[in-house]
C-alpha cells in the first residue's frame, strides 16, 4: 500500500471519528428482558415500573393507558376509547374492543342542517362530537382478565403524575399553545390546559389535581365510579352545561367488549390485529394479502411505491364501501380477507395502468398525529399493542367539570353523510351510519406479528386514516427488507386512501428519481410534514432479545431492562 493510500485511509477514520454521530444513535433500545415503548418518557416509565414489581405487559399496558391520560392530554385519555391486542405467551390471543359508543339520543342525521347539508365542526368541537367514553372499561377489562396485579396498583404511577406533577416537555408547551383556539372555547380546558392565558413553558410543573382524584376514585371503587358513580354524575352534568347528549343511563349501559382478533399469515408470519369496529385489522391483512407473492424490490423506490400503493387504493375502497360495526351491520370480513379475493385484485393492479382515475374528494388536514399507540412486551413473552385516542387532538376541547379529564370527539368518525368526507377526508357509507349505541368505524390498527406462536413484532401507530398504511410500511420494512425496528419506523413513509385521488408522500424523504417516476406514472403527488408515529418492538427468534424503537416523528422513549 502507497503512502498516499495510506494517509487517505487514516484520515477518512479520523474524519469518521469526529464527525460521526455515537453509533449508538442508529441503534433500537435492547433489553433481554421486558421492552415498553410509548409515546411519552413518564409513561414507558410508569410501564417498566410496574413490570419491575411483578406485573405482567397488561399490568404495564394500563399503567402506560392511565399515565398517558395524565402526561399526554393530546391523546392519552380516559375520556376516548381504543383497543387493545393481547397475546400470552401460553398462546392465548384477545382483543380488547374499548371504543367509544354513540348516545342512546344520537341519530342518523344529527349532523346535517334542515336542507341536508352537514353543519361544521358540529362533529368534531364541543358537546355533541362526544361518544359515551370506553377507556375506563376498557383497561379496568384487560387488568381483572389478563392482569396479575390488580387495578390500586397499576393506577399508582398515574396518580402519581397528577399530583405530584411532570415538568412539561418542550412537545407538550408547544402543543398545548397550538391547540389554544380550542381548548379556550371550554372554561374548564382553557384553566386546567391553558392557566387562562399563562401558558405553560417547558420545564415548568404541571399537577391535575382534580385528575388525581378522579383516578383515585377509579383505583378506590374500580370502573363503577366512572360509569355509574361520582365521575358519572360530573360528565353528565358537563353535558348539560353544553347541551350534549350522554345521560347516566348511556355511561351504565356501556360495556367493554372482549372480540375474537382477526388473523393472518405473512410469508411465514402470524398476524394478529383488531377487528371492527376498527377497519384496520381488515384493511392491513388484505393489503398484505395482496402484496404477498409479489416481489416489491427495494423499498422507497418506485416499484414497491407504486404496487403499496395500488393495494392502499384497494383496500380503503373496500372499507369506504363494506366496513361498520358488525353488532349493527353485516360485513363481508371473510371475503375481504381471503387469499383469493386478494389475488383477483392483485391480477387488477397488474393488468391496469397505475392510479387510474377516481373522483376527488376533500383535502386531507394531516394535523398530525392525534391518537397514540404503546407497545409492550415482557419477561415471559406476553406482549400487548394498544392504540386509544381521543380522535382529534385533545378531542372535542370539553374537560368534564370537577374530574379533570377530557371528552373525545369521536362522533367525527361515524358518516356523517354518505359521500361526505370527515377530519382525515374518509367517504365511508351506510354501514357506518350513527344509530344509538353503534360504535364509530375506526381505522387503529394495534398488531402483534407471531412467528412458531411466539412474538416477533408489536407495532402500531396514531395518524387518522394514515394508521394501517404506517403499521403496513412498518411491518413490511422488518419482515420483507429485514430493517432492525429503529430503521423500521425511521423510514420515509407514504399514503393512499383511495379518496382523494392523491398520494401522499413525506416532503423531503423520497429521491427526485422516485417522484419522478410516480409523477408520469400518472400519480396525483402531494406532501406531508411527517405521518403517523409508530411505536414498536422486534423479538429476535433466535437470542429472545427485545429491540424496542419510538418513532423519531414525536417524543416518546422506549425503555427495557
Ligand atoms: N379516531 C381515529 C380512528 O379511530 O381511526
Amino acid at each position: 500500500m502507497t503512502l498516499g493510500a495510506i494517509g487517505l485511509i487514516l484520515l477518512s477514520l479520523l474524519l469518521s471519528a469526529v464527525s460521526a454521530p455515537p453509533l449508538a444513535a442508529f441503534l433500537p433500545v435492547a433489553a433481554k428482558g421486558a421492552m415498553v415503548v410509548t409515546s411519552e418518557p413518564f409513561a414507558s416509565e410508569a410501564g417498566v415500573q410496574i413490570l419491575k414489581q411483578g406485573g405482567n405487559a397488561v399490568d404495564a399496558a394500563v399503567a402506560v393507558g392511565f399515565a398517558l391520560a395524565v402526561t399526554h392530554p393530546f391523546a392519552g385519555n380516559i375520556g376516548g376509547g381504543g383497543f387493545m391486542v393481547i397475546h400470552l405467551a401460553n398462546g392465548r390471543n384477545t382483543v380488547i374492543d374499548y371504543r367509544e359508543e354513540a348516545p342512546e339520543k344520537a341519530t342518523r342525521d344529527m349532523y346535517l342542517d334542515g336542507q341536508g347539508a352537514i353543519i361544521p365542526k358540529a362533529s368534531t368541537v364541543g358537546s355533541l362530537s362526544v361518544g359515551v367514553p370506553g377507556t375506563v372499561a376498557g383497561l379496568a377489562m384487560a387488568e381483572s382478565e389478563y392482569g396479575k396485579l390488580g387495578l390500586r396498583t397499576v393506577l399508582e404511577p398515574a396518580i402519581k403524575l397528577a399530583l405530584d406533577g411532570f415538568p412539561v416537555s418542550h412537545a407538550l408547551s408547544e402543543s398545548l399553545r397550538h391547540y389554544s383556539p380550542l381548548l379556550s372555547r371550554f372554561d374548564q380546558s382553557r384553566r386546567i390546559y391553558l392557566r387562562n392565558g399563562n401558558y405553560y413553558r417547558a420545564g415548568e410543573i404541571f399537577k391535575q389535581p382534580e385528575l388525581a382524584a378522579t383516578l383515585e376514585l377509579i383505583a378506590q371503587q374500580g370502573p363503577g365510579a366512572f360509569y355509574d358513580g361520582i365521575i358519572a354524575r360530573k360528565i353528565v352534568a358537563t353535558m348539560k352545561q353544553y347541551d350534549g347528549l350522554i345521560t347516566l343511563a348511556d355511561l351504565r349501559n356501556y360495556r367493554a367488549i372482549e372480540r375474537k382478533p382477526l388473523t393472518g399469515h405473512f410469508r411465514g408470519n402470524e398476524i394478529v390485529t383488531v377487528p371492527p369496529p376498527s377497519s384496520g385489522g381488515v384493511a392491513l391483512i388484505e393489503m398484505l394479502n395482496i402484496l404477498e407473492p409479489l416481489n416489491l424490490g427495494p423499498p422507497d423506490a418506485y416499484h414497491s411505491i407504486h404496487l403499496m400503493t395500488e393495494a392502499m387504493r384497494r383496500a380503503y375502497a373496500d372499507r369506504s364501501r363494506y366496513l361498520g360495526d358488525t353488532d349493527f351491520v353485516s360485513v363481508p370480513v371473510a371475503g375481504l380477507l381471503s387469499k383469493a379475493y386478494a389475488a383477483n385484485l392483485r391480477a387488477a393492479i397488474l393488468a391496469s395502468p397505475p392510479d387510474s382515475p377516481i373522483d376527488a374528494g376533500n383535502p386531507m388536514p394531516f394535523e398530525g398525529p392525534d391518537t397514540t399507540h404503546f407497545s409492550i412486551v415482557d419477561a415471559a413473552g406476553d406482549a400487548v399493542s394498544n392504540t386509544y385516542t381521543l380522535n382529534g387532538g385533545y378531542g372535542s376541547g370539553i374537560t368534564v367539570k370537577g374530574a379533570g379529564f377530557l371528552l373525545n370527539n369521536e362522533m367525527d368518525d361515524f358518516t356523517s353523510k354518505p359521500g361526505s368526507p370527515n377530519m382525515y377526508g374518509l367517504i365511508q357509507s351506510e354501514a357506518n351510519a350513527i344509530a344509538p349505541h353503534k360504535r364509530p368505524l375506526s381505522c387503529m390498527t394495534p398488531t402483534i406479528v407471531l412467528r412458531h406462536g411466539t412474538v416477533r413484532m408489536v407495532v402500531g401507530s396514531p395518524g387518522g386514516s394514515t394508521i394501517m398504511n404506517t403499521v403496513l410500511e412498518v411491518m413490511l420494512n422488518v419482515l420483507v427488507y429485514k430493517m432492525d425496528v429503529l430503521h423500521a419506523v425511521t423510514a420515509p413513509r407514504f399514503h393512499d386512501q383511495w379518496k382523494p385521488n392523491a398520494l401522499f408522500l413525506e416532503r423531503g424523504r423520497f429521491s427526485a428519481d422516485t417522484i419522478a417516476r410516480l409523477r408520469q406514472a400518472g400519480y396525483t403527488l402531494r406532501f406531508l410534514k411527517s405521518m403517523g408515529e409508530c411505536e414498536a418492538i422486534t423479538v429476535n427468534p433466535k437470542t429472545g432479545w427485545r429491540f424496542g424503537a419510538a418513532d423519531p416523528r414525536g417524543s416518546g422513549e422506549a425503555v427495557g431492562y
